[in-house]
């Protein structure tokens, strides 16, 4: 294979027993691999997508070639790829791919090119850079795209806005929207494995630290009852009454960013918005604060203004970086201000992207069947998919739970029976 650009395609071996110890923990989106693999849904079609290469998007990869399409990959994120499974992708499964970490935003948009002259029937976005490079760019290519499917908060919160101007010019079903996506992938997921790309870079203990949480989403819900539970001494900060409500009563303290500033450790954002930690902040944070990201975009701290507070800078451990303010503090930054969990960890462990790749793979079946019916918007994931997804993953941890019996059904289909 010749189209294709990684770091190192000597690396593919390692990469291969990442992705196999990544499939273990992968039970129903192997049980769809199979069965794409009899049925071949998605035979003869071409698939651009545009996510984190790890070694669980490896694992989607190899099920939607399973099905019969040809795919390409390109990186969702200059910092997050690793570059053993690039290669292995490209050695062991002929699927060209277009990634190699550290890429600068040159790079990162020639790769987001050639995934797009692969023109896509489907594409597969995370944060919707490719769905934008596509519609804003590379529109002699738009009219051949069917549907697609994008992976994250971010990513649909653009679509929105897309569609509400009247600019996405096919249907985009919405992964994160399916509740066994951002129940357990956003919260488990993003809550564990932010604290390990935390702990890799750093190796601070977490135990006494004041832990400043921005943002209570799904994300941020499952990174505070994380840290908490690391011994941690959590703080929220919030911009919606009702979720600063909720984390109060879920026990965490919550303030304005500019108080938690002055006392926090180590300080998170996962908001999507931008300058969350800005230079007014910096300002009266204490020495030695450590401060990074978990959203999707390296925009949430305000590194521009923290630049022109600094007289020096320099990388102290990987992925840490010292900067000395004018007036002595040392504030660390942690990989570049991008998604620490992918930057320096793994990303989200395996069990929880088995449900999110589990709507992927059966968002597109259903997309290849119905997409010509759908309209230019963006959907949810159709709820059947969504409540079959749960009770695979169920079945496949060996949990089994109640159904209804026919007296309860009747019942709640009832209105006269009352106290
Ligand atoms: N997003 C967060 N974690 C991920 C992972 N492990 N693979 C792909 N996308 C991710």
């Amino acid at each position: 294979m010749s189209n294709y650009d990684v770091k190192d395609i000597k690396l593919a071996d390692g990469g291969r027993l990442k992705i196999e110890w990544a499939e273990r923990e992968m039970p129903v989106l192997r049980q769809i691999k199979e069965r794409f693999a009899k049925e071949q849904p998605l035979k003869g079609m071409r698939i651009s997508a545009c996510l984190h290469v790890t070694t669980e998007t490896a694992n989607l990869m190899k099920t939607l070639q399973a099905g019969g399409a040809d795919v390409v990959l390109t990186a969702s994120n200059p910092l997050s790829t690793q570059d053993e499974t690039a290669a292995s992708l490209v050695t062991h499964d002929e699927i060209p791919v277009y990634a190699i970490k550290g890429e600068d935003n040159i790079t990162y948009y020639k790769h987001i090119n050639a995934a797009i002259d692969h023109k896509p029937h489907f594409t597969m976005d995370d944060g919707a850079d490719l769905v934008n490079v596509l519609h804003t760019k590379r529109r002699e290519v738009l009219s051949g795209v069917v549907a697609g499917t994008e992976e994250t908060t971010t990513g649909v919160i653009r679509l929105h806005a897309m569609a509400a101007d009247g600019a996405l010019n096919y249907p985009i079903i919405a992964i994160n929207d399916a509740l066994t996506k951002h129940f357990f992938d956003n919260r488990y997921g993003t809550g564990q494995s932010t604290l390990d790309g935390i702990i890799r870079a750093t190796n601070v203990l977490l135990a006494g630290k004041v832990f400043v949480v921005a943002g209570y989403g799904w994300c941020g819900r499952g990174l505070a009852s994380r840290a908490r539970g690391m011994g941690s001494n959590v703080i929220v900060t919030e911009v919606d009454p009702l979720k600063a409500l909720e984390a109060v009563m879920d026990g965490f303290r919550v303030m304005k960013m500019e108080d938690a500033a002055k006392i926090g450790d180590i300080f998170v954002t996962l908001t999507g918005d931008i300058n969350v930690i800005d230079e007014h902040h910096f300002a009266v944070m204490k020495d030695a604060s450590i401060v990074c990201n978990s959203g999707h975009f390296n925009v949430e701290i305000n590194i521009p203004s923290l630049d022109k507070m600094s007289k020096t800078k320099r990388l102290v451990r990987p992925f840490v970086e010292e900067y000395i303010t004018k007036d002595n503090r040392r504030i660390y930054i942690l990989g570049e201000g991008r998604l620490i969990n992918l930057a320096s960890a793994e990303g989200h462990p395996a069990s929880v992207m088995d449900m999110s790749f589990a709507n992927q793979a059966l968002s597109l079946e259903y997309l290849t069947k119905n997409a010509a019916k759908m309209e230019k918007k963006v959907y949810s994931v159709p709820e059947a998919i969504d409540q079959n997804i749960a009770a695979l993953k169920l079945a496949a941890m060996g949990v089994s739970c109640d159904t209804l019996t026919a007296e309860q059904v009747k019942y709640l289909g009832s209105w006269e029976e009352g106290t």
